[in-house]
């Protein structure tokens, strides 16, 4: 798709969360809030960013239709960030401040130019992806499980929309640079999933995904971005195309 498609995209989803009333009557048991809530402390964090490296790096690339596009998205999953904070303080769940995970994440997003960027931030939308459907699966809050949904829909879309734009980046680069940035992003898919696996076990674990599972499933979506990047019309129904 195209970027000034993406734009209309972005525009149209501003109200994505106007369907879900925050404030109707919901439960979440003890238990179940035992298991989920540093879970969900780490993500929320992990959604609110500011995007400044983000916005300067797009400003760089020198596409004004790709740059609405980022002006959009960034607030998009400020929006995820603010949903899950409503949550959590319905239900007496702390925000978290920071995290190690988090500041790594935020750190190499910052290393170099927007290729690497939206690379890392690809291996965090694909991790969402199959989170949130633990969580889905995970809680019998109706509440979260419609905000879980909502998120869902729209990490595809971005899981898309970052596909998109590596597929534009990837036309300037040498075979050796398609290797290098392709065998960097493998290894930082390996890493991250054994290490969100390792802090989110309890809600994967309950949502129905051991280690096996949901190293088969980061890497089933991962594999499919990059059939899709590569040559879109092999991509497989994963994601939708
Ligand atoms: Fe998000
Ligand atoms: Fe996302």
């Amino acid at each position: 798709m195209l970027f000034k498609h993406w734009k209309e995209y972005y525009e149209q989803n501003k109200t994505h969360f106007a369907h879900i009333d925050l404030d109707r009557p919901d439960e979440l048991t003890e238990e179940e809030k035992l298991v989920i809530s540093s879970s969900l402390q780490q993500f929320q964090r992990g959604e609110h960013s500011e995007g400044k490296h983000l916005y300067a790096f797009a400003q760089k690339f020198g596409d004004p239709d790709y740059l609405d596009c980022i002006r959009l998205f960034i607030p998009e999953e400020q929006r995820h960030a603010m949903v899950l904070a409503a949550y959590m303080k319905r239900k007496g769940i702390p925000l978290l401040r920071g995290h190690w995970v988090d500041n790594v994440f935020r750190w190499l997003r910052k290393l170099s130019g927007i290729e690497n960027t939206v690379r890392v931030l690809l291996v965090a939308e694909i991790i969402a992806k199959v989170y949130y459907q633990a969580l889905f699966n995970a809680t019998s809050s109706g509440l979260l499980r419609d905000i879980c949904q909502q998120i869902l829909k729209d990490e595809d879309q971005h899981i898309l929309f970052q596909c998109d734009a590596l597929k534009q980046f990837q036309r300037k680069r040498s075979l050796f640079g398609r290797w290098f940035f392709s065998g960097s992003q493998m290894i930082l898919m390996t890493g991250t999933t054994v290490i969100v696996w390792w802090h989110h076990r309890k809600v994967l674990y309950r949502g129905g995904y051991n280690f096996r599972k949901f190293l088969k499933r980061t890497f089933t979506v991962f594999t499919e971005t990059n059939t899709y990047i590569n040559h879109r019309e092999n991509a497989g129904a994963v994601f939708p195309v």
